[in-house]
């Protein structure tokens, strides 16, 4: 009976999750809610350790995956980073790298992977764990981790375009602000340029977000969790604010 539900169950990989109060965490809860085997991936913390950056790595995890459930119906590449200064000027070659090598490197990497098996099975669902800088700038975030996120989306798109045919549905979820370790840095950089408290920074965000406060990283997963159901049947190349508001009818 357990091999059957093993081999029945959908399954999903979450990148980045090895942070508890983190997005690809509540993710995989959200997925496991919804009847989903979850298989978590990060440097540490998670299920398989694995950085994303090394497409043999990846290649070995996600094969592993697959070998052992027999299948694999869907990706979030939730894993990234925000590094270094928001003046440009002061923008290091390495904050450069390290954030191209994660956000969109990793993401392909894991794409690269994952995609040969959903397509021996007829289909499946990718989400992207993008950002509202993939959409537009904001003020206080590193011009490296803006490109990195419209890349994010330019790929979300450009890849629906190539796998819809093969019933592989790709998305991005874009969230302004949410209340994880990232969003803390991101108000640090905020209260540094604009020379004010952490109190004050946090206050001055807040006020740009329509609906008052930081998403939860739940709120965030429940997006996530419903693009990959079939609820979500006609979405595909799609990158979706969960911003509460803060694009301003963007
Ligand atoms: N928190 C926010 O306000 C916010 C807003 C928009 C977008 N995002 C995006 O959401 C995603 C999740 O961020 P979060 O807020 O939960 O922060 P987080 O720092 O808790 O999550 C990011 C995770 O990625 C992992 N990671 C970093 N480099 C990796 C690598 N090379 N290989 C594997 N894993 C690696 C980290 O260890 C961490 O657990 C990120 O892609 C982030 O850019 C966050």
């Amino acid at each position: 009976m357990t091999t059957d539900t093993r081999e029945s169950a959908k399954v999903a990989i979450v990148t980045g999750a090895g942070h508890p109060d983190g997005i690809g965490a509540a993710s995989a809860k959200a997925l496991r809610d919804q009847g989903y085997e979850v298989i978590t991936f990060d440097l540490e913390g998670a299920d398989h350790a694995v950085d994303v950056t090394d497409a043999q790595q990846v290649a070995k995890a996600i094969q592993a995956v697959a070998a052992d459930f027999g299948h694999l119906d869907a990706l979030v590449n939730n894993a990234g980073v925000g590094v270094g200064s928001a003046n440009l000027l002061e923008q290091t070659s390495e904050d450069l790298d390290l954030t191209l090598a994660v956000n969109v490197k990793g993401l392909v990497n894991c794409c690269q992977a994952a995609i040969p098996h959903m397509l021996q099975t007829g289909g499946g669902a990718i989400i992207n764990v993008a950002s509202l800088c993939g959409l537009r700038a904001l003020p206080a975030i590193p011009h490296a981790y803006t490109a990195s996120k419209f890349a994010v989306v330019g790929l979300t798109k450009s890849m629906a375009l190539e796998f819809g045919p093969n019933h592989i549905r790709i998305n991005a979820v874009c969230p302004g602000s949410v209340d994880t370790q990232m969003r803390s840095k991101a108000i640090s950089l905020l209260a540094e340029q604009e020379g004010i408290s952490l109190e004050d920074a946090e206050a001055l965000e807040t006020s740009t977000i329509s609906l008052g406060r930081a998403a939860t990283p739940s709120e965030v997963a429940a997006v996530v969790a419903f693009l990959c159901s079939e609820n979500a049947a006609q979405i595909t190349g799609a990158a979706i604010p969960v911003d509460g508001g803060m694009t301003g009818g963007f």
